[in-house]
């Protein structure tokens, strides 16, 4: 992977702009706030949300150019790394060199630029977990995950800055399809089914399953199809389709040679005042409890790693997420996005219970990091 040093590829005023822009103050904004703006389809809503993001995407962005600049253990070093870095400033760049937004027109050159930003960054998830392996293996069998404490940390605010990243981007430009399926704005669908949602969801997951294994558990849900709230579909949809991977997983490799029929695995869904809950529970014989504290770790899977230092991650669609140890940190992230969470309660010699929180109320300010 060629990779050049920042002060080759990069002039040293854009750098000293990266550091300006670095730190000044992020913007976060809410569900309900997204909805409610996002409702009134007009020019001048139009152009106040560009100009909005043409403010706040270079502030965001900077702060994690920066921030890939320092991290601890020579990991900003590494090859992967490094063209992350170079993801991000690129895209400042192109931020900060398009001229103030006055027109419809300029409005809409800003919307596909920042489109093909959204494209640029597709594979930061995969290429970040590339270069934190290639630390990784560079430490030696002894790294302790206490040890990269840090890491894990900094890898929790950079894909939650991502995730805001990519829903405020999303929401523009989805936002000016000129013939939006009902009852979606943007990216918020104003009465999605939890329900249908993970229906979906649990489909795809199966399907992955069957064709992994051959055999798959069925699953349950148990909820009123009917009842809605206001979320943003591929969130949830990509939360448990993680949470029910692993079920599958768990349940699947502890009957996959017994004689026993496997358990079904049971999603529940409920409806509460401030939460909208959805439990996933399986009798895939549960976590160790001293495994537990690793479970939200990036670095933490006990499935066999498909990242190969020379798969070419540049190309699109070159990467599934099977095996990173990502599932869950991600999926909680996702959740407290928008104000929810996600806990992992197990029973060893049984089976684990996830229970993904939803806020409903959607007024939870985007967590900035
Ligand atoms: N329902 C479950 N039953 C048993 N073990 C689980 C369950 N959910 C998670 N785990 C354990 O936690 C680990 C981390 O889960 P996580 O979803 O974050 O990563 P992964 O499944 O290993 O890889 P990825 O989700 O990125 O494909 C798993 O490897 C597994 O050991
Ligand atoms: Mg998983």
């Amino acid at each position: 992977m060629a990779v050049k040093k920042v002060c080759e590829s990069f002039s040293k005023s854009l750098i000293d702009d990266v550091h300006k822009w670095g730190c000044m103050k992020q913007t976060g904004v809410s569900l309900r706030y997204m909805m409610e703006f996002g409702s009134e389809t007009n020019d001048r809503n139009f152009l106040i949300s560009a100009q909005f993001l043409h403010k706040e995407l270079p502030i965001r962005i900077a702060r994690r150019a920066i921030e890939l600049e320092r991290l601890p253990y020579g990991l900003s070093e590494k090859p992967a790394v490094l063209k992350v870095r170079d993801w991000y400033l690129d895209s400042f760049r192109d931020l900060r060199s398009f001229p103030d937004i006055k027109s419809m027109n300029d409005e809409k050159d800003f919307t596909e630029m920042i489109k093909a930003i959204k494209v640029r960054h597709n594979n930061v998830v995969p290429m970040m977990a590339l270069g934190v392996q290639q630390l990784k293996k560079g430490m030696g069998p002894k790294v302790v995950y206490q040890d990269l404490d840090e890491i894990h940390q900094f890898l929790d605010r950079f894909y939650m800055s991502r995730i805001g990243i990519r829903m405020l981007i999303g929401q523009h430009v989805e936002w000016h399809n000129p013939n939006p399926p009902p009852h979606l704005v943007g990216y918020i669908h104003t009465k999605m089914s939890p329900v249908e949602v993970a229906r979906n969801a649990s489909d795809d997951a199966r399907g992955m399953c069957l064709r992994e294994y051959g055999s798959a558990p069925d699953i349950h849900i148990y909820g009123d199809p009917d009842f809605t709230f206001p979320y943003v579909p591929p969130h949830l949809h990509l939360m448990v389709f993680e949470l029910v991977k692993n079920s599958l997983r768990a349940v699947q490799e502890r009957f996959m040679d017994s004689d026993k029929v496997a358990p079904p695995i049971r999603i529940i869904v409920a409806d509460g005042i401030e939460d909208v809950t959805i439990k996933v529970s399986d009798e895939g014989g549960g976590i160790r409890r001293s495994g537990l504290p690793k479970i939200f770790t990036y670095l933490y899977s006990t499935a066999r790693n498909p990242l190969h230092e020379h798969s070419d991650l540049g190309t699109a669609d070159a990467v599934t997420m099977a095996g990173y140890g990502y599932g869950l940190p991600i999926s909680r992230l996702y959740a407290r996005y928008f104000g929810g969470d996600l806990q992992i309660i197990s029973m060893e010699g049984y089976g684990t219970d996830a229970y993904l929180h939803l806020s409903r109320l959607g007024d939870s300010q985007e967590p900035l990091p």
